[in-house]
């Protein structure tokens, strides 16, 4: 397995094992310097807190309404459980949270930058930077060259990477609440329970069929963003949408090559979001 992988799959493993927990990773030292990044996901809002090497020590999350497409459609809400999420943070780990950085979706422009700086500060953080959502993705899996597909709650980012650059940008508005919508619609159940059937491991086998389709839709659409459907590899796919067995397979038969899923997936973008929380 690649190294770079390896290292954001202990990562990853470390991470989840403290978030929403009582414990962090490790204790700091009370001059340690640490990095906040601040996730205003469609689905989840998510605060992760990392030493200056980039190594997780903490993080929190609540699921929330409040965020549409990467746009805040309920400021007070996200301003309330971010302080919650802070408020958490700085008890388990016994000290205040200072700066964060924050993330926006590419090509939402200034105004949501503004509006996700003010949601941070709000919350009484010093906003130190906005990054682009697939950069940060891109950043914690150590991606030069290659392509990253972020499938989350309302969108699906595809990012193509050349020379550590970000090359092309891609935001689709098909995401797991199209995954829920569809399963609704066959089994004839509310939206809520169709989300609960989704996430049921047990029912897996009998539900991801329903769902492939739409995986197969992101596929194709993934290829539409290379250019001269030239792929540049590897490929990763991320985000909690991702989170099926059989994802990668469909994904890979699509496309033709073999595509990489780094455990715990949707947390890769709200941890890269904090790589950046640099005070310069
Ligand atoms: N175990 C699971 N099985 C299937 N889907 C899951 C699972 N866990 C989470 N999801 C889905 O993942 C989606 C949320 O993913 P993620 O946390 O990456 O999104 P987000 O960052 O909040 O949204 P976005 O990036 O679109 O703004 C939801 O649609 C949720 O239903
Ligand atoms: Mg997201």
């Amino acid at each position: 397995m690649d190294i770079n992988i390896k290292k954001a799959n202990a990562n990853l493993v470390d991470f989840a094992q403290v978030v929403n927990s009582e414990h962090s990773v490790r204790k700091l030292l009370a001059s340690e310097k640490i990095k906040v990044g601040v996730d205003l996901g469609t689905s989840s809002i998510v605060l992760t807190v990392l030493d200056k090497d980039n190594k997780p020590i903490y993080g929190a999350y609540e699921y929330a309404n409040a965020v549409q497409d990467g746009i805040v459609v309920n400021y007070l809400e996200t301003v309330k459980i971010l302080q919650r999420l802070k408020q958490r943070a700085e008890a388990v780990l016994q000290r205040n949270l200072v700066t964060a950085c924050g993330a926006i979706p590419p090509e939402t422009g200034n105004s949501s930058a503004k509006i996700v700086s003010n949601v941070i500060e709000a919350a009484e953080f010093k906003c130190t930077h906005i990054v682009d959502e697939p950069t940060a993705a891109g950043k914690f899996l150590h991606v030069a060259d290659g392509t990253v597909v972020d499938v989350g709650g309302g969108t699906t980012g595809i990012s193509v990477f050349k020379n550590d650059n970000l090359i092309k940008s891609i935001d689709e508005p098909t995401g797991g609440t199209h995954m829920t919508l569809v399963l609704s619609g066959y089994y004839r159940i509310s939206y809520d329970e169709a989300e609960k059937l989704k996430r049921d491991k047990t029912k897996e086998k009998e539900v991801y069929p329903v769902i492939k389709p739409v995986v197969e839709k992101m596929a194709t659409i993934t290829i539409g963003a290379f250019k001269n459907k030239e792929k540049i590899l590897p490929i990763y796919v991320v985000g909690g949408s991702t989170n099926f067995d059989e994802f990668e397979t469909t994904f890979s038969k699509i496309l033709q090559t073999n595509v990489i899923k780094p455990m715990y997936p949707q947390f890769v973008t709200p941890l890269g979001i904090a790589m950046y929380d640099e005070d310069d």
